[in-house]
């Protein structure tokens, strides 16, 4: 039988029968010209035609990390021990590489690249002749842009996250990616460190390989991944340089032959009830607020209904159960030592907040996955009973200025309450005059300057950030106040804008405003000195000005050809910008959401 493999498994006991997509490759005796065609490029590194023709699963190890996408090159390394896993499960592996992304060094901002590389992978996936994928996942877009390709093809696929950086230190202090950043910042600008010292505090956190070891974008995609159901138990918080890391790859090997096998797809994992298990999951870790943009967008490209609204209906009433920075105090390392995921997710599920049946990559339930799951560290990961912060999830917030933009309520602090929210007949609810900047450059070139009519009072404004506006959106909403006002100890003012928010950042800002002054929503129509009233437990962001004075400020900007933004400087900037979705919607390319399940076997 020239299907019996060399390991002696036949192609029937791997597939029940089934015949797999790439022998429509390899192995069509129809169409022998063409596989002989297909055959002898893949014949030219090696393989044999043995292999080739083995009807063992070929499994593609989409490959994100490289020497421009530092927070997942581990992968390049664990790539060798997934691929091991393959062989010894029966399948052979094929690597190639995802367009890379590095949130931090990409220019104008790696938002841009997210759909770029869903797209590019999409193609591939189909394209070739794969029966399964690995997905290495791991710095902030990375994660989210493979999951919406594999949910788009519809093939057998798990993520394996390439996990979180060691601790950081500073004189015998933690010190956290990003979040240090937005520390230190302020510290160099009240004078209280030099140049020197800010880039060596802001070196410290980031001691080895790894993504950013805060409860960053990084750590809360991998997490939900991993409440999604679409990677193995417990493998999202594993530290890279760890062992456990290595052995991880190597059973993410094992485990895709077998989906393969059992042709358990992105849509069978994939359902309502695995988002609804994230959104709970994303509250009780401090998710960071890129994480609804996100989800909305996985769910969109496989189908499901999913709105911004189900993020407060769902999470908002969780509460905060891990202490990690930007909300708390522990890093990486911590999560992992402390029980991870699915301490997190058994914790939940004492209190009925997860879909216990929901399935997940290796054929079990969340449920069985995760029931005997227990807290090894409760300074880390807090009982439900005894919360780090209660109703930790997002608040979703409407008015005349958006239809729609989300606050993340873990990181409200004790002094920013006091400060803006302590009125004890309006307890939910503040407002101030407005400072409105153009982007991030306007509002640099502006923050400090003598002029600025800044007080404790004003809540600044961001605008022009959004999808459209800063093509692919940025993450600049996080403002810090004037250095004058720092010096004076006002460390932080309300923000509120239509970019995003790094994970990383402790600001309770007002963000991912839908629509974007681009796409005329009413920031567009927001000047420096306006009032703006916030009511938190209305949900409602408000310019203060009647109907009329609104409609007449939008004519006029409608007769000079709408808010302005800067041109597109790059091909795909202008192409995006053409076919983006709003925030709510997933900042999806909307014309790629009606192909779904298209290599489904
Ligand atoms: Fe890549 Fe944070 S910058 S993970
Ligand atoms: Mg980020």
């Amino acid at each position: 039988d020239k299907y019996m493999s060399e390991s002696g498994i036949n192609k029937d006991d791997i597939t029940s029968g089934r015949v797999l997509r790439s022998r429509a490759w390899f192995d069509d005796p129809s169409n022998a010209d063409m596989t002989a065609l297909y055959l002898e490029r893949y014949m030219n590194f090696g393989l044999s035609l043995e292999e080739l023709q083995s009807g063992k699963p070929i499994i593609g190890i989409a490959q994100t990390g490289s020497d421009l996408s530092p927070c997942n090159r581990h992968h390049i390394v664990l790539a060798e021990r997934t691929r091991e896993g393959i062989r010894q499960a029966g399948g052979i592996a094929i690597e190639f590489p995802v367009h890379p992304i590095q949130e931090t060094g990409k220019r104008p901002t790696a938002g841009l690249d997210r759909n770029l590389a869903y797209m590019a992978l999409v193609e591939l996936l189909y394209g070739y002749p794969l029966d399964g994928v690995v997905l290495t996942t791991g710095c902030d877009k990375t994660t989210p842009a493979c999951l919406m390709a594999a949910a788009t093809v519809n093939i057998p696929a798990i993520a394996l996250s390439v996990g979180p950086m060691l601790n950081g230190w500073h004189k015998g202090e933690r010190t956290g990616s990003g979040t240090i950043v937005w520390k230190a910042r302020e510290m160099l600008a009240a004078g209280e460190i030099d140049y020197q010292g800010f880039i060596k505090l802001v070196a410290s956190s980031a001691p080895s390989t790894g993504y950013c070891n805060t409860m960053g974008t990084a750590t809360t995609m991998n997490s939900l991944t991993e409440a999604l159901g679409m990677s193995l138990p417990g493998q999202a918080a594993i530290p890279a340089p760890y062992r456990d890391r290595q052995e991880a790859a190597y059973r993410t090997g094992l485990q895709i032959v077998e989906m393969v096998a059992e042709n358990r797809k992105p849509s069978d994992i994939l359902t309502r009830e695995a988002f609804i298990n994230a959104i709970r999951v994303n509250s009780a870790i401090g998710g960071s607020t890129n994480a609804p943009i996100h989800l909305n967008a996985i769910a969109r490209h496989v189908g499901v209904e999913l709105s911004i609204d189900d993020w407060q209906t769902y999470g908002r009433e969780v509460p905060l159960l891990v202490n990690l920075q930007p909300a708390g105090e522990y890093l990486g390392e911590d999560y992992y030592h402390a029980g991870g995921v699915p301490a997190i997710v058994a914790e939940l599920m004492k209190q009925g907040l997860i879909h216990e049946d929901a399935l997940t990559a290796n054929g079990r339930t969340m449920g069985d996955n995760c029931r005997d799951a227990t807290i090894e560290d409760e300074r880390v990961i807090h009982p439900y009973d005894k919360p780090i912060r209660e109703n930790a999830g997002f608040s979703v917030l409407r008015g005349n200025l958006f239809d729609s933009a989300i606050m993340k309520r873990s990181v409200i602090s004790d002094e920013f309450r006091q400060r803006f929210l302590s009125d004890p007949n309006d307890p939910d609810a503040f407002e101030g005059p407005v400072i409105v900047f153009d982007g991030p450059e306007d509002y640099h070139a502006r923050i400090d300057s003598p002029d600025l009519p800044i007080t404790d009072r004003t809540i600044l404004i961001m605008r022009g950030a959004g999808p459209i506006g800063y093509p692919g959106a940025a993450e600049v909403v996080n403002m810090r106040p004037s250095a004058e006002l720092i010096k004076r100890g006002v460390a932080s003012l309300p923000c509120m804008g239509d970019g995003r928010q790094s994970g990383t950042s402790g600001s309770p800002s007002i963000l991912n405003a839908s629509p974007e002054a681009a796409a005329m929503g009413g920031l567009a129509l927001l000047q420096t000195g306006d009032k703006v009233r916030i009511d938190l437990k209305k949900g409602t962001a408000d310019i203060l000005i009647d109907d009329a004075e609104l409609a007449q400020r939008r004519a006029d900007l409608e007769a000079k050809g709408g808010y302005p933004y800067p041109e597109s400087q790059t091909p795909w900037q202008e192409m995006q910008r053409g076919v983006t979705s709003q925030y709510d919607t997933g900042a999806v390319l909307e014309p790629a959401v009606k192909y779904q399940r298209i290599a489904q076997v």
